[in-house]
């Protein structure tokens, strides 16, 4: 069973006046197989727990250690980090200029796999990916996600978590923007990764009504860059009734 282990992270961007620590020591385990959701106000720092995570270069980490496995995820590239089998769905995707989906997907498949899948499977694979999150077949020639709408980026993120089959995977606001029946697909798919057992999933999110369809396992409150409560499903309830205000005093949800 694969282990992601955050132990005591510490993280720090360079801001105009010199740097500015965002995580004040995060604490948290995933493992394969489990669903952890992570919920806490606008600029508590659940992003750049992603992103440092992903190995962004813009977060310094400063102390502390992630380890999947066993193994120093911190020292790996962000190649490396992929190849291990860490996926980050961002909260704002990125437009790739002049690579299609499907180039996109192959390219990334063959670094995670460590072999090129064959074409006409992989062609195959695609398809039928695309059709189960209800994705139109033109979309596998496009761009990656120029022009692409809110909600279509959030489907492409999916489709790669599909075919890309992490061992860690955190969806960063994957649920935002989408419409009742785009959040009912997307949480269809998340689930149906989920079915295999392989896979361990971070999901952060504002709202509880994607936990609705993806029932997690483990809620943390993330406030002040650090985990200051975890629970059970019942956690998030609690958040939707009462928010934040208990965990972070006046003004911290910026
Ligand atoms: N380059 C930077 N310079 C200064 N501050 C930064 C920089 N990058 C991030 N921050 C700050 O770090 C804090 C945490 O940001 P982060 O995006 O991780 O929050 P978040 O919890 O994901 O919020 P949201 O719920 O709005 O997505 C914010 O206050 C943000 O302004
Ligand atoms: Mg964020």
């Amino acid at each position: 069973m694969a282990t992601l282990e955050i132990r005591d992270l510490h993280v720090s961007v360079d801001a105009e006046n010199g740097p500015r620590e965002i995580l004040r020591g995060v604490d948290l385990t995933v493992k394969q197989g489990e669903t952890h959701a992570i919920m806490g106000p606008n600029g508590s720092g659940k992003s750049t727990l992603a992103y440092s995570v992903a190995g962004h270069p813009k977060y310094r980490v400063t102390g502390g250690s992630v380890l999947l496995d066993g193994e120093d995820v911190l020292s790996m590239t962000v190649d490396e980090r992929a190849r291990a089998g860490l996926f980050l769905a961002m909260q704002y995707p990125v437009e790739v200029a002049g690579v299609s989906v499907s180039n996109f997907l192959r390219t990334a498949a063959t670094a995670t796999r460590g072999e090129a899948p064959k074409l006409r499977l992989w062609v195959k694979e695609v398809k039928e990916a695309m059709e189960r999150l209800q994705m139109d077949p033109a979309f596998a020639e496009r761009n990656v996600n120029e022009g692409f709408s809110g909600g279509e980026k959030k489907r492409h993120e999916i489709l790669q978590l599909e075919l890309l089959r992490p061992k860690i995977a955190i969806l960063d606001e994957t649920d935002s923007g989408l419409d009742v029946d785009a959040l009912r697909v997307v949480s269809e798919g998340v689930n149906r990764v989920q079915a295999t057992g392989q896979i361990g999933t971070l999901l952060i999110t504002h709202y509880t009504r994607i936990l609705k369809y993806i029932r997690p396992d483990h809620v943390h409150v993330f406030a002040g860059g650090r985990i200051v409560e975890s629970g059970g499903a019942e956690l998030a309830d609690k958040l939707e009734d009462e928010g934040y205000e208990a965990y972070t005093g006046k003004g911290e949800s910026a």
